[in-house]
Parts: structure tokens; sequence; C-alpha cells
């Protein structure tokens, strides 16, 4: 849906980038700038900038960039229209909204309190008669009153329609309950059938506290055709990849770290355990959307899957997607027990606490991956053993990490600790001197530099797309610049984001507008991205006589295009009608 352009300056100007920005970074100023530590990649210094003036932020380390819009949908994950919405309600402005949006609203708020009322049905016959073997499984596994009433443990009871009737009854709709996912449809008749029967149910809850679905587990091992954990589908209120079970209690955790598990069963045993900051995924492996979540209540993650090969290779898996979204990660293995609610129903919480206390970083973890690759009683393999670990090492900026480490690697291989040194060294100037080439092809041929990184933006005219960005960045700093180059159209710039922008920014300097970039609509996050990139990176003084050639090189590059086809149209044409001349 669009909103009004009238709105939407009427949003930025009230939510201040810099206020915005800075609930979130400490801010500080240089020049017209502030700078921080960008919030969407770890680092530690600050190369995160803000500009006041152009309404805009981008990171020199991550190259993410935007208008406040932006800024709030990627640090709180949300749409584009969320974030309006909640920057409207920031800043107490009244949102126009269509109807399709209210109506689509309405739809989730009866789902969230459909499932309430689930959840509380499910819950109340955990204590009735008919529950009394669930009750007695949850016991069984060690489950007190109080973490059934903290989770709002259920049951399902074995029936086709009890569900059903209880919703019927509270006044949903069929319509309702088929758009909720707890019910089935018979595909003989069209009756509604409960999907979850015979289970202890684990309500699944949002961050801010809405029942959105439910994993169901099955007591008895007898049907083996049946999966063990039923999950809901997905709704228009649930998606399993976007969301975390427990996290709506792990994020109010005081321990400073969350910790992720495999099963519903471990995460809860966590929390009984005193760890509090315990978070599942929901039967899927860890997703990109599932780390960025992570990523707003926390900096480290110590996750511990089971100890099985799956459970590792789930490691392995997760670690580079935790990192990206800027987390630390800690690595705890699981051993003389399958997952963590086996080892502290075993062992407790002390020696649990033990094992927490020693997990790894990445770096042991990755040292302990290659070790275990490798027979140390074989020369051969040890010398492997000792180049992979130094390679690994090698890429550690910090040189007190690459000795504590080397020496590790040296005395578990059994050589001397000033041999090892010497293999990182190496190691190390072999990966310099690649970079070094690296820069120098790319120093000698800057053309290849300026390619965006993000393959739909790539420049097919590069000289044009040069000049292009000059343009940009020269309006954004001084729009009256508009008027000195008249000729310039945007159909003459070689990429079409960049034509769009001008497009947009030039309608808005006649239409007396502010020109900058919060004003603009209808760019993807990576456009927009680039787009903060060019105002931020090539900021300079104006310069009359650059713009003017800038503007020259885009109407002739524009002007060869058009000729080329031309061309190309007059040589078609030709060789058609050569090719029907010939013919007999
Ligand atoms: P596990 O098989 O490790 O189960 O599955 P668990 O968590 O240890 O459970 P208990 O202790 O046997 O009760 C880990 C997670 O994978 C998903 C669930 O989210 C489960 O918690 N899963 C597993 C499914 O979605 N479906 C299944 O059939 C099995
Ligand atoms: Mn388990």
């Amino acid at each position: 849906m669009a909103f009004p352009p009238a709105f939407l300056d009427e949003l930025t100007a009230r939510n201040p980038i810099e206020d915005v920005v800075g609930q979130y970074v400490n801010l500080k100023r240089s020049g017209s700038n502030l700078f921080g530590l960008c919030p969407f990649h770890g680092e530690k210094t600050a190369s995160f900038s803000v500009a006041p003036d152009k309404g805009i932020y981008y990171c020199f380390g991550c190259h993410k960039g935007g208008n406040v819009i932006n800024f709030e949908m990627e640090i709180e994950g949300l749409s584009y229209p969320d974030a309006v919405r909640a920057l409207a309600k920031r800043a107490g402005l009244e949102v126009p909204e269509d109807e399709q949006y209210q109506s689509r609203y309405r739809q989730q708020e009866r789902l969230w309190a459909l499932h309430k009322e689930a959840a509380r049905f499910y819950h109340s016959q955990l204590y009735a008669p008919i529950g009394a073997n669930a009750l007695q499984y949850a016991a069984g596994r060690g489950m007190p009153k109080s973490i059934l009433t903290k989770f709002g443990i259920g049951y399902a009871p074995d029936s086709w329609t009890a569900l059903v009737d209880w919703l019927r009854k509270k006044g949903y709709t069929d319509q309702e309950l088929r758009d909720s996912g707890l019910v089935t449809v018979s595909r003989k008749n069209g009756n509604l059938f409960d999907r979850f029967r015979d289970r202890l149910m684990f309500p699944i809850i949002d961050v801010r506290g809405n029942v959105i679905g439910f994993g169901g587990r099955i007591m008895n091992n007898q049907d083996k055709s049946a999966a063990k954990y039923l999950n809901s589908p997905e709704t228009l209120i649930f998606n399993k990849r976007k969301n975390l079970f427990a996290l709506n209690l792990a994020k109010k955790s005081k321990l400073g770290y969350l910790i992720l598990v495999e099963g519903y069963m471990d995460a809860i045993a966590l929390h009984q355990f005193g760890f509090d900051c315990a978070v599942a995924s929901l039967g899927t492996a860890l997703t990109e959307d599932g780390a960025n979540l992570l990523s707003r209540y926390t900096e480290q993650v110590v996750l511990i899957y089971d100890g099985d090969e799956a459970g590792q290779n789930a490691t392995k898996r997760a670690i580079p997607i935790l990192e990206k979204a800027g987390l630390q990660v800690k690595v705890l293995q699981m051993r003389d027990a399958k997952d963590p609610d086996e080892y502290l129903k075993k062992f407790g919480a002390d020696r649990f606490k033990l094992l927490l206390e020693e997990s790894s970083n990445r770096v042991e973890y990755q040292l302990n991956a290659i070790r275990k690759k490798y027979d140390l009683r074989d020369d051969d393999q040890k010398v492997k053993y000792l180049q992979e670990s130094a390679d690994l090492l090698s890429k550690i900026g910090s040189s007190v990490r690459r000795e504590v480490y080397g020496n590790r690697v040296a005395e578990t291989a059994g050589i001397n600790a000033d041999a090892m040194e010497l293999e990182i060294r190496r190691a190390r100037e072999r990966k310099i001197k690649h970079e070094d080439r690296k820069w120098e092809r790319e120093a000698v041929q800057p053309v290849r530099s300026i390619q965006p990184k993000e393959r739909s933006l790539r420049y097919d005219n590069v000289k044009s797309a040069m000049a292009e960005e000059m343009v940009l960045s020269q309006i954004l700093t001084e729009p009256a610049l508009l008027a000195e180059i008249p000729e310039l159209k945007p159909e003459m710039f070689s990429a079409e984001a960049l034509g769009k922008a001008f497009s947009q920014l030039s309608e808005r300097y006649r239409q007396g507008l502010e020109v900058s970039l919060s004003g603009l609509t209808d760019f993807t996050p990576e456009e927009m991205s680039h787009l903060a990139g060019i105002s931020q990176r090539l900021q300079g003084p104006v310069n009359h006589q650059g713009l003017a050639d800038c503007a020259r090189t885009i109407r002739e590059e524009y002007q060869k295009s058009q000729t080329k086809t031309m061309d190309d149209i007059m040589l078609y044409r030709e060789k058609m009608q050569k090719s029907k001349g010939t013919k007999p």
C-alpha cells in the first residue's frame, strides 16, 4: 500500500534520524556527521555515520544505509508499512490506513484472541480427568507445576472436535477456525476436526506476548508413523522461521547472553534450572531471520545443539549465520547426555554451569573440529593438522590470541611453540600478500571497485554510472544545482535505480519539497543502502564545472547507446532483407 507523500514528509520531519538512531546507538558528532558503532555488524571502531542534514545513515563498514524508515525496518525487523506505523506512533501521528490493511489487522487480532482461547482450553484440560495421563507424563519428565504454568503447557484431548466445539461456543466462525491452522478440514465432507489430538501442548508465544501457534508432543511411542512433534502450520500470524520459542521470557533475562537450543523441552528445562535466557528454534534450522531476531536482544549467543552428528552439522551451519547478524558465538559441546534437558535432569544445574563456563569460543571450536579430522600419530596427518590450524589462526587480528592458540596447538601436536609461531606467521604473510594483490588489481582498475556489491545493482556502463553517482551526490548536497542541468533527463541514466532516484528528486524539487533521500519511495533496502553510500562517500563541495561535465558524459553515453541500438536494428533489418532476398 502507498502512504501519501505529504504524510511521509511529516513523518520524517517528526522523527529526526539522529533521535531515532540515537535510541540504539551512542552517537558522537564529527563535523556535519555523527558517528557510532554500527548496530548491524560487530565492530570496534565507529564506521556508522548519521547525517542529520540529509536525513540518512550509512555504515562505511557493512554498507547498510538509507533513511529513517529504512533504519526502523532494519533494526526492528519490520516491513515497510509496519516501520512507518511504528514511527508514526513514536511521533504521535495518525496513520492514514487503507481498508485492506485494516481488515487484515482485524483478522490477525481475531486469530491472536482465538489462540489465547485455545491455549487456555488446552491448559485447563491438563487438570481435567481426561488429562490425567498427560499430567503424569509431564511429571514423569520432571516438570513441576510452576513450569507448566509459566509456559502455559496444556493437553489436547483424544477427541475429534473438543477444540472445534469449544471455539465455536466462544463465537469463532468456521472460516476463522480454518485460518487458525488448529483444525483440519475433512476432504470428504468439509467438516472440521482438531489438528492436535492426545498430545502435550506447548504454546508458541511471540515477543509481544501473543500466542501464535503450538507444538504438540506425542506421549506414547506406539504409533511409529506419527511425528513426535506436530507444529502449527504457517498462518497469517505464525511464521516459524521468524519466531523463537521462549524468547518472550528470555528477552527479560538478566544473564546478558542468550542460549540457543534445538528443542522445546531443552529450552523449558534450562528455564526450570535457572538459565532463563534459553530459546529454541521452531522445528527448523536456524534462519537469518531467527539470527536477526536474536541480535535485537543480545550480543552473545551460546549454541547448545544435540551431541549427535545432526546436531554438530547444525552447529556448523548456525555459526556463520549468527556471526553475520553481528553476534558473538560460543559453542557448548553436549557430552554424557544427548541434549540439555537430559543433562540437567541427570546432573543438575551446578554441573551444567561448569560446562557452560568452559564452553568454547568459535576459534576453539574450529580448532577442535580440525583436530578431530586428523590422526596425530601419523606424521603426514600431523603436518596437515598444523598447517590447517595455522591457516585458521593466521586470520585472527590479535597477536596475543594468535600466540595463545598457537601454543595450544603446538602442545597438542607435541611440537615446539616457536615452530608453530613461524608457521602462523608464514600463513599470515601469504594471506597479506594475497590481499595486497587484490587491492592492487582494484586500485589499478578503479572501474571494478565502484561496482555495487549487490548483483542486481551492477552497472552496465561504468563510465556513465560514475557520472550519475556524482550528479546525485551533488544535488543531494545542493538541490538548486538541478537548475543548472535542465537538459539531463532520468531516462538518460544507465543505472535504473540511479535514474529513478534522479527522477523522484527532480520532481520533489519542482514541487518545492525537500530534496533528500528521506523523501524517496519504492526503493528496495539494497537500493537505499547504495544511494546512502553514494551520498556519504562522495560528499564534497559544490563543483559547478564538475557537475556540467558529468551531465555531459551521461548524455553522450546515452546517445551512444541509442545509436548503438539503432545500428543494431538497422543491421537486423538488413539481415532479414537479405535472407528474404536469397530465398527462392
Ligand atoms: P528432538 O527430537 O531432539 O526432540 O527434536 P527433543 O526436543 O529432545 O524432545 P523430547 O525431549 O524428545 O521431548 C528437537 C526439536 O525438533 C522439532 C521440535 O521443535 C523439537 O523440539 N521436531 C522434532 C519437530 O518439529 N517434529 C518432530 O517430529 C521432531
Ligand atoms: Mn530431548
